[in-house]
């Protein structure tokens, strides 16, 4: 742990890694106790580690895994899910599989809406089928596997970018509206290479390959300029993090933002979106030629977010 002068070897690396997560879990209130989380489950490193540690930490913590249908990788990692869900006691894992239960894979649907990103559809129905199994299953909480190295390269992205709209949802809680759920990142302390470590010396087995749509090319290419700003300057990601999260507490800085954005209900899902008729998702299942007359008649955008 060169970052924090410390370091250890696989005894003491496990509860100090639990604690990292007890402690941001308290400071940044996530959850309580007694609430009921459901982990969002890819059968990646973080995401097992976060369950792992949940459920040691005594926490009620479900978990997750959505099916998109993408070939070579999606079954295979659903494979590890599940082996992790088994050898566990107390955890009990939910699978979605996104053909079955709304037609189409994500290779299926990036080819029916040519021009759109598959990452960027595949984000869009990942966080639409996280946010109603968690409103359906009465969860206090979702929690996803982002760590302190996938927090800071979203960061810098966003920043160079100057993109307010992704800057203001970034933090470690987004509190709940009506109709969507609490969204916590436990793991926003932990760097990917504790993350590693201690699914390693856990024994966790999880999915090494990347999605092979590799949302991941961009955000590799920041995390390699990060880590080498690190390496000149110890503490660099780290304090880049937590000074944004401090100054926007500080200064309020997305109260405007904040202000403007008004959520409906969609006419379809009932699920929050910005503009009247149907969300960005239930435009995805509508033949393109419909779902241009439903944007033109409820007077909508065509956007990503919900
Ligand atoms: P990614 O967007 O792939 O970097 O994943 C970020 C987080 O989203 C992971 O740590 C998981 O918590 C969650 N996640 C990603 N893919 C899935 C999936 N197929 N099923 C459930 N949760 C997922
Ligand atoms: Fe969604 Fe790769 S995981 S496109
Ligand atoms: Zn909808």
């Amino acid at each position: 742990m060169r970052h924090h002068r410390l370091s250890l070897c696989g005894e003491h690396l496990l509860p100090w890694v639990r604690a990292q997560v007890a402690r941001a879990i308290r400071k940044y209130r996530m959850f309580g106790p007694d609430e009921r989380v459901l982990v969002a489950v890819s059968g990646g490193k973080d995401s097992l580690t976060l369950w792992d540690i949940l459920l040691d930490l005594g926490y009620q913590a479900d978990g997750l895994y959505i099916n998109l249908g993408i070939d070579g990788y999606s079954d295979a990692s659903q494979a590890k899910a599940e082996a992790f869900a088994v050898g566990k006691p107390g955890a009990r894992l939910r699978v979605v599989d996104v053909r079955g239960e709304y037609g189409a894979s994500i290779p299926e649907l990036a080819r029916a809406h040519r021009g759109r990103k598959t990452c960027s559809l595949c984000g869009l129905v990942k966080r639409h089928i996280m946010n109603q199994a968690a409103c359906e299953g009465g969860y206090a909480a979702i929690a996803t596997g982002h760590n302190l190295d996938d927090e800071v390269a979203v960061l810098m992205q966003n920043t160079l970018r100057w993109s307010v709209g992704y800057l203001r949802r970034q933090a470690p809680v987004l509190p709940p509206e009506p109709g969507l759920a609490r969204k916590v990142k436990p793991l926003c302390r932990v760097r990917e290479r504790e993350s590693a470590a201690f699914a390693l010396v856990r024994g966790i087995d999880y999915i090494y390959d990347e999605c092979p749509h590799a949302a991941g090319a961009t955000t590799l290419f920041y995390k390699d300029i990060l880590n080498q700003l690190e390496n000149r300057s110890r503490g660099t990601k780290e304090m880049f993090y937590l000074n944004f999260l401090q100054a926007r507490e500080q200064y309020d800085l997305f109260r405007a933002e904040r202000e403007q954005v008004a959520l409906h209900p969609c006419a379809h899902c009932g699920q929050p979106t910005t503009t009247p008729g149907l969300c960005a998702f239930c435009r995805l299942w509508v033949p393109p030629e419909q779902a241009d007359d439903l944007a033109s008649a409820c007077g909508q955008a065509d956007e990503d977010d919900e």
